[in-house]
């Protein structure tokens, strides 16, 4: 069953990395995975922070002893490939991270150019898919993604507790080339690939099996449908929410032409109490959305359609439940 799950996760990831396995714990442990491996104390790192994961990011590879240039956008906006190569001339960074879809914005920042101007300082690319795996088109191979983690329950639909990780062989060869052992026992490659690789399954720490069967249920249903298909509903139904917000007169808050089909970023109207309507779609129609944060707090609603949930009935109950309470916030 390990090697089903390895498999379906390069299916999954589009990725031919031998080195492709779910790491135990959440997505930010899938997070740490990728920097305690990569980085050593000194090493010159290049993050872009233009929501909370980005700002994530820049705490872990700080804690791991990085030098990090943090390449900054507005909240809501996407790292632009003109950035990083200001950001990256005359330095020469070991990595440069940044969040495909920031969950945080509902901005989702294309890799493949940035992913050219990484290369060609010599640079390995790392990307966090917590929220675009299995909702919108993630190709690790053709964008030559170095390193990558996501996490089970976003567009996955699966519980929460595992990382899906993978590591391309330019990334395993900076893991061998290391000067000192990776700080962290728990997370270390070499000491899991005992465990995950082919052969021996030599313990490392006791496995959360039951984890791995609601995995390895997730991923055979995503391929099942298809991955083009699931990308192709997620797409459609973020379509079908705009169309029907438009017609609210509600908006989507993250940089047209970049906005996130499985997390939508609706703006909140002047006047209406932000967290009333986040209390009664809960209360009234069961129906929960998440708030703004940071700089977006009290400015947005953030409306999931991930995995499962993205189907046109949910949308429809949302949006038949916003009309009602700005009907009401407006007679008020
Ligand atoms: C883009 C992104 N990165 C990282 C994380 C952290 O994942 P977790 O909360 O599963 O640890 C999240 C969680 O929402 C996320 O959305």
């Amino acid at each position: 069953m390990m090697e089903e799950i390895k498999a379906m996760l390069r299916e999954v990831f589009l990725t031919k990395n031998e080195m492709t396995f779910p790491v135990s714990g959440t997505g930010s442990a899938g997070m740490e995975f990728c920097f305690v491996n990569l980085i050593e104390p000194g090493d010159e790192v290049v993050i872009g922070v233009n929501g909370v994961f980005g700002t994530r990011m820049a705490d872990v590879a700080t804690r791991c002893g990085a030098r990090v240039t943090k390449v900054e956008a507005e909240w809501g906006r996407i790292i632009e490939p003109a950035q990083i190569t200001e950001a990256i001339t005359g330095k020469t960074p070991k990595l440069v991270a940044i969040v495909h879809a920031e969950t945080s914005t509902g901005a989702l920042t294309p890799v493949e150019e940035i992913s050219q101007i990484v290369h060609d300082a010599g640079a390995l690319l790392l990307l966090d898919t917590v929220t675009s795996l299995g909702g919108c088109p993630v190709r690790l191979d053709d964008w030559a993604v170095d390193a990558v983690y996501s996490g089970t329950q976003k567009c996955l639909s699966c519980p929460p507790g595992l990382s899906p990780v993978s590591l391309s062989p330019r990334a395993m060869e900076v893991v061998k080339e290391r000067g000192g052992g990776v700080q962290s026992w728990y997370l270390d490659v070499n000491l899991l690939a005992n465990y995950w690789g082919d052969g021996a399954r030599v313990y490392h720490h006791t496995a959360p099996i039951s984890m791995a069967y609601a995995l390895h249920e997730a991923l055979r249903l995503v391929l099942e449908e298809g991955l083009e298909n699931r990308w192709v509903r997620h797409e459609s139904n973020h379509q079908a929410l705009r169309a029907g917000l438009d017609q609210l007169g509600l908006g989507i808050a993250s940089q047209e032409g970049h906005q996130l089909w499985q997390l939508n970023a609706v703006t909140v109207p002047e006047g209406i109490d932000e967290a009333m309507v986040r209390s009664s779609l809960l209360n009234d129609d069961g129906i929960e959305i998440g708030p703004g944060l940071g700089p977006l707090a009290g400015k947005v609603w953030r409306v999931g359609l991930m995995g499962h949930s993205c189907q046109e009935k949910n949308v429809g109950a949302f949006l038949g439940a916003m009309k009602g309470l700005m009907a009401g916030a407006a007679v008020d």
